[in-house]
């Protein structure tokens, strides 16, 4: 399953309640991010997200992520769900469609598309897709004092085609639940372990 949201949305602190859950259930898992997680898809995160001196079209930022993405179902997610064990990551395909799509404004359509290519036809049992108000999430990462990258840096208004990105989405998806992430992490988290029972019982219920 996936965790989205906006940055600040509490999807790092949800994978960690998650991961302590999910050992004092006894499930094998693993926790991955994306871009990331395996050499390739971290050197590709370097480049799309921190190398802020390089100005890099839409169309090159989508494939920049999809080329990520191909390595890291390859890679990282098919050997796990193979082996019947539990796959988290902290994004996956929605984030494209919400900013690559949504947000930077290019062809959703086509983005479904080429992403279905770039994740081999993968899609999660599950999206848990943390809503904030983008206000709250520019507070956060005040807070946190976490550097900005690319994504972050475009400011106000992309954010908020993110989040209305996030919401259409969820909209149109049976495989998704929004989850208000506003609430105290805790909260948040009895609110996502419902949602796990509810949605996927054979994984995760009694
Ligand atoms: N439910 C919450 N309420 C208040 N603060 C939160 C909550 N969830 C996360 N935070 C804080 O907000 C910041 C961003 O959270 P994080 O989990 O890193 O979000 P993300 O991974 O989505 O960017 C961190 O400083 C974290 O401690
Ligand atoms: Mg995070």
């Amino acid at each position: 399953m996936a965790l989205e949201g906006l940055d600040g949305s509490g999807k790092t602190t949800q994978v960690n309640l998650l991961s302590g859950w999910f050992s004092s259930k006894n499930l094998q898992f693993t926790v991955a991010r994306e871009p990331g997680s395996t050499k390739t898809g971290e050197a590709i995160r370097g480049l799309v997200q921190q190398r802020l001196d390089l100005e890099i079209p839409s169309e090159t930022e989508l494939l920049l992520y999809l080329a990520a993405r191909s390595v890291f179902v390859k890679e990282a997610v098919m050997p796990v769900l193979e082996r019947g064990d539990v796959f988290l990551t902290d994004r996956f395909s929605m984030s494209t469609i919400a900013y690559q799509g949504y947000a930077r404004g290019l062809d959703v359509e086509e983005v479904v598309k080429l992403n279905n290519f770039a994740s081999h036809g993968l899609d999660p049992d599950l999206y848990l897709v943390l809503d904030i108000p983008v206000e709250l999430s520019l507070e956060r990462l005040a807070d946190a004092k976490k550097e900005k990258d690319r994504l972050e840096l475009a400011g106000i208004d992309f954010m908020e085609k993110v989040r209305e990105g996030y919401l259409d989405i969820v909209r149109k998806t049976d495989n998704a639940v929004l989850i208000d992430g506003t609430e105290a992490p805790e909260l948040v988290h009895l609110k996502i372990r419902e949602a796990l029972v509810n949605e996927m019982p054979t994984a995760f219920g009694i």
